[in-house]
């Protein structure tokens, strides 16, 4: 009886384990810290952009306004320049889907 225990204490430590192990780099990074350090230089705080980067405000976009430009820029469609930092963010392995980080953007510049 006590083996059994310890064998069935034992398996649920290695799945644990190797739950943790299986996390994709998708889990690596949250949205708040892709946007703290990749996004927020030319986007600023706030959302509201910087006109030394020519980078416009996305601070009144509606959230489907946002997810729209996410997908346009994933689909290379327009957006030259976004389409070439995506590129740079995702090589650094920090990946976001546009619908994420659409609601995360949506949240943090109407707070
Ligand atoms: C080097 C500066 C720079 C960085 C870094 C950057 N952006 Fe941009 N972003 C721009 C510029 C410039 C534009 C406008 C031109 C374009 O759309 O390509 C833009 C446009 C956008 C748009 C479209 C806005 C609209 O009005 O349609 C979204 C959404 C966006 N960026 C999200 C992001 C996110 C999310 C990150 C970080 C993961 C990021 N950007 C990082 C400069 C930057």
């Amino acid at each position: 009886m006590k083996q059994k225990k310890m064998i069935i204490f034992l398996s649920s430590i290695i799945l644990i384990l190797s739950s943790n192990l299986g996390a994709s780099s998708t889990d690596r990074y949250t949205m708040e810290q892709i946007y703290n350090n990749m996004c927020i230089e030319c986007h600023s705080s706030n959302g509201s952009g910087n006109t030394e980067k020519l980078t416009p405000s996305m601070a009144n976009l509606s959230l489907n306004e946002i997810k729209e430009s996410l997908l346009e820029i994933e689909n290379e469609d327009g957006h030259v320049i976004m389409q070439h930092n995506r590129d740079q963010i995702l090589k650094k392995d920090m990946k976001y889907s546009a619908k994420e980080m659409a609601t995360y953007l949506h949240t943090r510049f109407n707070r």
